[in-house]
């Protein structure tokens, strides 16, 4: 059993440090911004909630954190009461922020000087991955710091992998959704084209999903689809947001995307129609309206 803080209790984070405590056995202290959230999670789960990122990291072997955004991580960590004020030599910081590679290579400097470590583990697999402990974990750091952090990972993960040094757990997520942007949008437009040409589409997916033309978001996300249903899932801001920070990474290292800038820029005619929300599979709702 080791001590672990969770800072951000939000849709992932929330279940993510439920499996910590409840999976992985571990002494949980909890922080969210919405001190709401924090106290009910630890009457849930019988942890202790704190006021600070900096008490929640106080005395902690392990702390984890699952907030939105690079100056948000900036705040709950080098920002004031942030958890690095109180990090102890030795500990490891664990980030499943969905953050750029820019930010993790900072942080792992920052713990560094402290003689703490730092580890950039984004997430996917959803809010039913995180509910249901199997999210894919994507890890860059040290290789040995990284060890001694896998078995307390493991409490909410199906697969955990280590992508090279600090950084490349970001740039790793950065490849998952590009490799999801021209997917979903092929698919909203199979089903657009489908329904025009007058054809079944339950049928249609039922016989193409086991060839060629199958994925994840054809199994799982078609039905919701077609019955026009967006508000759950990935919502299409955190998508834009996490666009954002791939193409800068991109307009960097000269990769070229010219696919996922063009999605990018349909999610935006989604954020217009009202979509902030929905779910990324609302690109079929922008070909519909
Ligand atoms: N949802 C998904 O399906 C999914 C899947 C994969 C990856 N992700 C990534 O995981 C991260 C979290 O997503 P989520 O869906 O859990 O988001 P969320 O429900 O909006 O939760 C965000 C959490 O961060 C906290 N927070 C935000 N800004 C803060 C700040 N400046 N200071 C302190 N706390 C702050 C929020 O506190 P409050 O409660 O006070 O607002 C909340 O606990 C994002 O980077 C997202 O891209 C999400």
């Amino acid at each position: 059993m080791a001590k672990v803080a969770f800072i951000g209790l939000g849709v992932m984070g929330y279940p993510m440090a439920g499996h910590l405590k409840n999976r992985g056995g571990h002494d949980l202290t909890v922080y969210n911004r919405t001190v709401a959230k924090a106290e009910k999670w630890a009457a849930e789960f019988g942890g202790r909630a704190v006021a600070t990122p900096a008490e929640a990291a106080d005395g902690a072997d392990f702390v984890f954190c699952c907030v939105g955004n690079d100056d948000d991580l900036r705040s709950v960590t080098t920002g004031k009461d942030g958890a690095f004020e109180t990090l102890k030599a030795g500990a490891v910081f664990i980030d499943n922020t969905t953050a750029s590679a820019e930010v993790a290579r900072e942080l792992d400097a920052a713990a560094t000087a402290r003689g703490a470590h730092f580890i950039d583990a984004p997430v996917s697999g959803g809010q039913a991955g995180a509910e249901n402990g199997v999210l894919t974990v994507m890890c860059g750091g040290d290789p040995q710091v990284f060890e001694s952090a896998r078995p307390v990972i493991d409490a909410y993960a199906r697969m955990v992998g280590l992508m090279g040094p600090a950084g490349s757990g970001q740039l790793t997520k950065m490849v998952n959704q590009i490799c999801i942007a021209g997917l979903i949008q092929g698919l909203a437009e199979g089903i657009h084209f489908g329904k025009k040409a007058g054809l079944d589409i339950e049928k249609v997916i039922e016989v193409i999903s086991k060839g060629a033309a199958g994925s994840w978001q054809m199994e799982n996300r078609h039905k919701t689809m077609s019955a026009g249903k967006y508000d759950f899932g990935f919502a299409v801001d955190w998508m834009r947001k996490d666009f954002g920070i791939l193409l800068t990474e991109a307009r960097n290292n000269g990769a070229k995307l010219p696919v996922t800038a063009l999605v990018d820029q349909f999610y935006a005619d989604v954020q217009e129609m009202g979509g902030k929300r929905w779910d990324t599979s609302s690109l079929l709702a922008r070909l519909e309206k």
